[in-house]
């Protein structure tokens, strides 16, 4: 079975992403997280005794620590999840988004460009370095614009989108100079579990357990396409296998939705499972937009689809109710990460959006 150093794992999609790979013994995984207030370790606690899982606190831009780490483990391949991820916290500061997912990325490609170089021909050639982005490098869509395909053109339009287009970059450039063996998926929106509640369906669903308000910026019509976060992860464990190297992966849900209606659906399935005397919509509040906020994200899963068999087996409400259920079930973790941190980050984005 392969070894893989997962980095970012502490987070939403790589917690996942972990749990489902060990669950399924699909590979054994070093993980390498710098556990920044996005991570929770918590998310792993199931396996924390799994002799196939070891957790590393650390950060993606430390060469030596990461040298260290491919020497001693040998890993056979590296799966990116570690990034800044939050597009209203890269507005606010940008920074750490350079830092991590263009300096980071940087060299945690530097790191194993090294070991890769020492390994024997054959093991060189069946190395893989998958890098995790997003949709949002290809910028922003109107209603009628086809969706995003592996060649549309790059249009980053936050600091976050920004960032992630410049590691893609530099992913593409190892394969094409170096050759090493990267392969960078594109994803849209997840949703799930173990979501850290910055993002809409997790602030949603716990703002609306508090009786707060439920911000929507502008007039809720911009559309995002929204997959089920293990349906993401098999899509990256296929990539893992049978992507072909130096290649991207679009990978969508096929599930547009404006953000209105989104929210408008956690009311209901809140209103079912866990009825108060008047509906959770009545808390709906639209708020100033967000700067620079890009209209609607869609992809085209073609590629993925005809070359590595993928498709989403989620549907979206199927998906939404068991995330929904999760929050509700998991109150402890909740708990867990509303900190006195979390709390300065909703005062910070959130009390001076005059309200409409
Ligand atoms: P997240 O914010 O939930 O977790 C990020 C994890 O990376 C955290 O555990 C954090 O501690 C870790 N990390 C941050 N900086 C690090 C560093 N310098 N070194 C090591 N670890 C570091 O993010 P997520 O939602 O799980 O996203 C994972 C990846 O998927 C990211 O690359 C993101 O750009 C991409 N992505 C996410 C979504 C989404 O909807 N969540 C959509 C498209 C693409
Ligand atoms: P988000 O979950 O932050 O993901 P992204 O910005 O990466 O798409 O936001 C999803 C959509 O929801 C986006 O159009 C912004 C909107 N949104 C709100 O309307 N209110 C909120 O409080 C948040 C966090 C997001």
């Amino acid at each position: 079975m392969q070894t893989v150093l997962v980095t970012g794992g502490a987070g939403f999609i790589g917690a996942n992403f972990t749990l489902v790979a060990r669950r399924n013994n699909w590979i054994n995984i070093i993980n390498l997280d710098k556990l920044t207030y996005a991570s929770n370790l918590d998310n792993l606690g199931e396996i924390k005794d799994d002799i196939n899982y070891h957790f590393v606190q650390g950060d993606i831009g430390n060469i030596e620590l990461v040298s260290y780490l491919l020497d001693k483990y040998q890993p056979q391949a590296i799966i990116n999840f570690a990034a800044e991820t939050h597009v209203d916290r890269s507005i606010f500061s940008p920074q750490s988004f350079i830092q991590t997912n263009v300096v980071g990325t940087f060299n945690l490609l530097e790191a194993t460009r090294f070991y890769w170089q020492k390994l024997s021909l054959q093991n060189q050639q069946n190395f893989r370095f998958i890098h995790v982005s997003t949709d949002e490098v290809y910028g922003s869509l109107k209603v009628q614009d086809p969706a995003f395909r592996e060649d549309t053109p790059y249009a980053p339009n936050s600091p976050y989108a920004a960032s992630k287009a410049a590691s893609d970059h530099f992913v593409r450039a190892y394969y094409h100079t170096y050759g090493l063996p990267t392969l960078t998926t594109n994803c849209s929106n997840n949703y799930g579990p173990r979501q850290f509640p910055e993002k809409l369906i997790p602030l949603t669903i716990l703002n609306a357990l508090d009786g707060k308000p439920l911000p929507i910026y502008g007039d809720g019509q911009n559309i995002r396409d929204w997959l089920y976060v293990i349906d993401h992860c098999e899509a990256i464990y296929l990539v893992l296998q049978n992507g072909k190297i130096g290649e991207t992966y679009n990978i969508g849900g096929m599930n547009e939705q404006t953000n209105l209606r989104v929210v408008k659906k956690i009311c209901t399935i809140l209103d079912e499972l866990a009825p108060q005397s008047t509906s959770y919509a009545d808390l709906i509040t639209f708020v100033a937009d967000r700067p620079g906020h890009d209209w609607r994200y869609a992809i085209d899963c073609t590629k993925i689809s005809s070359e590595l068999g993928w498709q989403p087996k989620e549907n979206f409400d199927s998906g939404l109710f068991k995330t929904v259920q999760w929050y509700l079930n998991n109150s402890n973790w909740v708990q867990q990460v509303r900190s006195g941190a979390y709390q300065n980050w909703l005062k910070q984005n959130y009390e001076n959006r005059t309200t409409k």
